[in-house]
């Protein structure tokens, strides 16, 4: 088997825009399933402006925790500007993810910064937060389409992935975040975002919108990527995305690839046990389409295990 990395972003990405408001505490049981399950990072939540995204309102009061209640796991935070790296670093966050949308308009809504400003600003904070010894991660948004814009040229997308990289981002992360691609179109940009970012740098993430986003995958590591967001549950969406859903759910992910030859090193059994928990929560059913077969599966293991 091949390995896979996958980050959760179920904390950041799949909270920020339920309505439910969920603990601190909360946060942290969930982040501690993940763990359980053997997933190995996640975004753990994002230094924005409060008035943007009331629910990560508690990030300062969340990172401090992390070392604690989930020892060894990786842990990264968005952050939009450099005030949000003030305050990731001074909370103790070891790495962060700037947020570079590929169109003017997604900036503005996203950010409140033109396409130009919005460049120089990722590249100025991934810059302090190397000074700072944080490792980064910097996403190039809205790579496929815009909801206000429509079909994003693939010359943009690839001119921002490199100066991601040139800025010496760790892993540029090219993000579905309406969930509008499709496979050839996956294999088509990759086949250029490679010529201008090594592929082992390189992270997919997906939306499921349409429910192509394992079929997305799948793409993405027939191209050779081996770094994915998945979204315990497939929960999540942009609150300034209009008609984004959830990502790719990381159990249909690893499911799909454990079948296909690639290990995640994460228990699908685990995974059930923190969709559980955010069901829990948030008061509705979640999962991705693997969810009841997934349970299924595991009731049947007990049954034959008691006999
Ligand atoms: N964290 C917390 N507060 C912040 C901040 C940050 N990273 N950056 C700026 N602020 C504060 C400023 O200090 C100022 O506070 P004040 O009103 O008390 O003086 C206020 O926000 C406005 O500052 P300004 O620089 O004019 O920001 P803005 O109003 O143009 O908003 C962002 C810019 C980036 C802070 C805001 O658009 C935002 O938080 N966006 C995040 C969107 C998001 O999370 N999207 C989903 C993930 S991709
Ligand atoms: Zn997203």
């Amino acid at each position: 088997m091949e390995r896979i990395h996958i980050t959760d972003v179920a904390p950041r990405d799949g909270l920020q825009n339920q309505r439910v408001p969920v603990l601190t505490g909360a946060k942290l049981e969930l982040i501690r399933r993940l763990a359980a399950a053997g997933v190995q990072s996640v975004e753990a939540t994002s230094f924005v402006s409060p008035k943007a995204v009331p629910q990560m309102a508690d990030a300062a009061a969340l990172v401090p925790q992390l070392k604690t209640a989930v020892p060894g796991l990786r842990c990264s935070v968005l952050v939009p500007n450099l005030k949000g790296l003030e305050r990731a670093h001074a909370a103790g966050a070891e790495e962060i993810a700037v947020v570079l949308s590929a169109t003017e308009t997604m900036n503005r809504r996203n950010i409140n910064m033109g396409l130009a400003e919005a460049t120089e600003v990722s590249e100025q904070t991934l810059a302090a937060a190397q000074r700072l010894g944080l490792r980064t991660r910097a996403y190039v948004a809205v790579a496929f389409d815009c909801p206000f814009e429509g079909a994003t040229p693939l010359d943009e997308v690839v001119r921002l992935a490199r100066r991601m990289h040139e800025a010496g981002a760790g892993e540029v992360v090219i993000a579905d975040t309406i969930g509008s691609a499709a496979p050839g179109q996956v294999k088509a940009r990759l086949a250029a975002l490679r010529e201008a970012v090594p592929v082992d740098r390189l992270a997919m993430h997906f939306h499921d919108t349409r429910g192509m986003g394992v079929a997305n995958a799948w793409a993405a590591l027939e191209a050779g990527v081996r770094r994915f967001d998945a979204s315990v549950g497939g929960i999540g969406g942009c609150p300034f995305a209009p008609g984004a859903a959830g990502n790719v759910a990381t159990e249909d992910l690893v499911l799909m690839a454990a079948q296909s030859g690639f290990d995640a090193g994460i228990s699908t059994d685990g995974l059930i046990d923190a969709v559980d928990y955010a069901e829990a929560q948030l008061q509705r059913p979640l999962g991705g389409r693997s969810i009841t077969w997934l349970r299924r599966q595991r009731e049947k293991a007990r049954e034959t295990q008691t006999g």
